[in-house]
């Protein structure tokens, strides 16, 4: 019996020192590079779909585990009429809802949450709102420091920011401000030109460091671990270009259809709504050159040389770079689902699309010729994220002669979503006295050995605000150059229209 356990124990050692060698890391420590100065969370929205769902289970969450800031207030603030104490009891039913209240922890989050009616377009309701925020800081030392979080339609975004900034809620380091940050959703714009005039709405009042454009793409794990994989393995860099990469596939397929949301999808389709933003970071993640440190301006920097390098579409033989579709009418796990046009609030002869399919390249040292694949539409047959590196053939096929000529080429996987992995595929022979070949694979999976807390996509958001780190977020250069990329299939779209 003793020996028995004490050989588990040396297998279980094995393992734990084969696959996570102790550096002496506690997860923990992970989680947040430091504690974030106390601050006021104002949330514009507060009465919608995203605080309910995200927002608030995010920060609360963030309470749990000890990432907000030693004093913290949290202010939303919508155009319904409502007291404090039902906005506390509304988010309180919706985390219970989701099974993520903890009631005794509850408690003391609750009493820092506060509900404040207001009019967006009224410069008063301003006036009163910097004045309560004042007051706040007096009783809790939140030290005149704040996030404005826009959770509104992008119709406010322009008036929300200029109101904000009018009453002198961004003005930073004056009497009684500390830091203020404004957090916007994407779209940023629905085109080059919307976007450019949008931003400069944001630029009237706030600075380009106090500005947060979100991608909510670029807080995932493992979106994130593409760089660490890319540039702190030695093994994969150097194969990592056009002399041994034959095609990249970058794919985002949901299941989903367009839900309730008709009135912002029929004139965003997949184009604006996945390409201009997630696909094209995942792009600039997978192609980026290393930058010389992991600071946000070096990191975004090398992500916009990614952008300036899309070679333009030839717009004349577009049929040979882009499919454009629209779901039909199907089922999905047995489940009846209606067409896009059948959808409540579509236009039934609409021509918005819900699948497109591009080939992009790269007008660079590192990519020239590689094709870039790149996929994402709703109510396909599964949700699947992914990144996969195609590997050219072996140069010579020496087991011709007991083989033929083929040989699959290596394929480097990266999971997003759902899996969660990174998978290698090699050949191997099969067991056998006759000369075969099978095709294995090695997997990580993310989760792997790991049993510390993990981060939803919008507490490593918040945590970033709060700490003022720009890393994960879009810099105004980059959605311009995203935008003109795509503004002549958008033109040609619109056309078609
Ligand atoms: C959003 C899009 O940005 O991303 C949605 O507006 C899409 O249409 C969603 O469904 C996909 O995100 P995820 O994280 O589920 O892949």
């Amino acid at each position: 019996m003793k020996n028995t356990t004490s050989k588990q124990n040396t297998e279980r050692m094995a393992l734990a020192s084969v696959s996570t060698p102790d550096l002496g890391i506690d997860s923990g420590e992970c989680l947040a590079p430091q504690q974030s100065e106390p601050c006021i969370i104002v949330i514009m929205g507060a009465t919608g779909d995203l605080t309910v769902r995200k927002l608030i289970p995010a920060l609360f969450n963030l309470y749990l585990n000890g990432g907000l800031p030693e004093s913290f207030q949290i202010v939303g603030c919508g155009r319904t009429e409502m007291a404090s104490v039902d906005f506390r009891n509304k988010m309180e039913a919706a985390l219970k809802a989701a099974d993520m209240l903890e009631p005794a922890k509850w408690q003391v989050f609750a009493a820092a949450l506060h509900y404040q009616i207001i009019d967006y377009e009224n410069p008063e309701s301003y006036t009163g709102l910097a004045e309560s925020l004042r007051n706040l800081d007096r009783e809790n030392n939140t030290r005149g420091n704040r996030i404005f979080y826009i959770a509104l339609p992008p119709t406010l975004y322009k008036t929300v920011a200029q109101m904000i900034g009018r009453a002198g809620m961004s003005a930073e380091m004056t009497e009684g401000n500390g830091w203020s940050r404004i957090v916007v959703e994407k779209p940023f714009g629905t085109n080059l030109e919307t976007a450019v005039d949008l931003d400069r709405s944001l630029h009237e009042y706030f600075k380009e460091r106090q500005i947060f454009r979100i991608d909510h793409y670029l807080a995932k794990e493992t979106v994130q671990n593409v760089l660490m994989f890319r540039f702190a393995n030695a093994l994969f860099e150097p194969i990592w270009n056009r002399r041994y990469v034959d095609h990249i596939v970058i794919t985002a397929t949901e299941t989903l259809g367009v839900e309730h949301r008709a009135g912002y999808y029929e004139h965003s389709g997949v184009l604006r709504d996945m390409f201009q933003n997630h696909m094209m970071q995942l792009l600039a993640l997978t192609a980026m050159e290393p930058p010389s440190r992991f600071e946000d301006e070096l990191v975004r920097d090398e992500k916009t040389k990614v952008f300036r390098a899309l070679r333009p579409f030839p717009v004349k033989y577009l049929q040979d770079y882009l499919v454009l579709g629209q779901y039909a009418a199907g089922s999905i796990n047995g489940t009846a689902v209606p067409a896009y046009r059948d959808e409540p609030d579509v236009d039934p002869n609409s021509i918005t699309p819900t699948f497109a399919m591009m080939k992009v390249y790269l007008d660079n040292w590192r990519w020239q010729g590689v094709p870039f694949y790149m996929t994402s539409g709703k109510r396909l047959n599964k949700k699947r994220t992914e990144i996969a590196i195609q590997f050219k053939t072996v140069p010579y096929a020496m087991f011709r002669h007991v083989l033929g000529e083929r040989i699959l080429a290596n394929r480097l996987t990266m999971g997003i979503h759902p899996e969660e992995k990174i998978t290698l595929s090699f050949q191997t022979k099969n067991p056998g006295a006759r000369v075969c070949l099978r095709t294995v694979t090695m997997d990580f999976h993310y989760d792997q050995n790991y049993t510390g807390p993990t981060l939803d996509a919008y507490e490593k958001v918040l945590i970033d605000c709060m700490l003022g780190d720009q890393m994960l977020f879009w810099r105004q250069d980059s959605v311009e150059r995203c935008w003109s990329f795509l503004t002549k299939l958008l033109e040609k779209n619109n056309r078609q229209e």
